[in-house]
């Protein structure tokens, strides 16, 4: 067991600042393993792990997003196929897309970049990935087996934080752990991966009565609302690791805005014991996770045992 607990003064307040959880490291660390993987992978095996992400439109901050994957998944040495389709894109041409990269044989992960226009179905699409290949962990099909803690493909960014606050504590057994945001992508996910780790998990949300008191309670907080700085440092518990997965850009002196968190990070700072940078603390693991998770998948396809990493 090692729930590290920082000393706190007499007041409650801890008496020094919180280690910064390094996600940018972390990340690369995870990114420079997925890559020796898959180098032995191609070796022993003659298997080349392929990743198809798919962006439908223009919404430019996708478009970085996307570019971002792509560089990194051939920094791993692995494939990159990119389908950049227009706007006015229909659903069936899209699923018309998925259906053909789901027999693909060079193709062991699928990502449709999310938000996709307001005429295509998004649930259809995500549906349509083949579980096997479905590197976001968003069809049912993985959505279940993370419920029942069956192996699966699980999302990213959860499985990121996750990381992040091993890193912090070593053995998550027993942490309370405060989730706050219920969303499919990282609230509820996160809950589930938490539980695995034996945490006792509390999952809040908009409605949620009283939540200062009830993130009070956390050893571990996860904040992921997508409303900037709305988590004050008199919300965390002294000691916590708060574990902030909001990237929200918000007006700067210098007119160029400037990203910050779901937490107050310099108030929480304050009072936790370790807590993640925005940026450069969960935003580089998605990734990482992505490229892991299409390493996964290709072993699982392709009938390898995977490392262990
Ligand atoms: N848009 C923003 N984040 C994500 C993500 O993790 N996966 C997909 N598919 N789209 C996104």
């Amino acid at each position: 067991m090692g729930l590290k607990v920082r000393p706190t003064g007499r007041s409650g307040e801890s008496m020094s600042d919180a280690k910064i959880i390094d996600g940018k490291a972390i990340a690369a660390e995870l990114r420079s393993r997925v890559a020796e993987a898959v180098s032995r992978l191609k070796e022993t095996h003659g298997i080349t792990p392929g990743l198809a992400v798919v962006i439908v439109g223009d919404d430019p901050a996708s478009h970085v997003y996307v570019r971002s994957k792509g560089k990194h998944t051939r920094g791993a040495g692995k494939a990159s196929f990119e389908h950049k389709l227009p706007a006015e894109t229909s659903q069936a041409e899209l699923l018309d897309l998925v259906a053909k990269l789901n027999t693909d044989s060079a193709v062991h992960g699928i990502l449709v970049q999310l938000p996709l226009p307001g005429h295509i179905d998004e649930n259809a699409v995500i549906q349509a990935i083949d579980p096997a290949k479905d590197v976001d962990g968003f069809t049912t099909v993985n959505a279940g087996k993370l419920a029942i803690g069956q192996p699966g493909l699980f999302p990213c960014t959860p499985v990121g934080c996750v990381m992040l606050a091993r890193s912090a504590l070593d053995d998550l057994t027993g942490a309370h752990a405060v989730i706050i945001g219920r969303s499919n992508i990282v609230g509820k996910p996160v809950a589930q991966l938490l539980l695995q780790e034996n945490c006792t998990v509390t999952l809040c949300h908009s409605r949620t009565r009283d939540l200062p008191s009830v993130a009070r309670l956390g050893d571990i907080v996860v904040a992921a609302v997508g409303r900037p700085e709305m988590v004050k440092g008199d919300w965390i518990k002294p000691g916590a690791c708060v574990i902030d997965v909001g990237i929200n850009r918000i007006e700067s002196d210098d007119g160029k805005g400037r990203l910050v968190g779901d937490v107050d990070f310099a108030g929480a700072a304050r009072v936790a014991g370790s807590i993640t940078p925005v940026p450069g603390g969960v935003g580089p693991m998605t990734i990482a996770c992505l490229l892991r998770n299409t390493y996964r998948a290709a072993c699982a396809i392709e009938g390898v045992e995977p490392e262990d990493f």
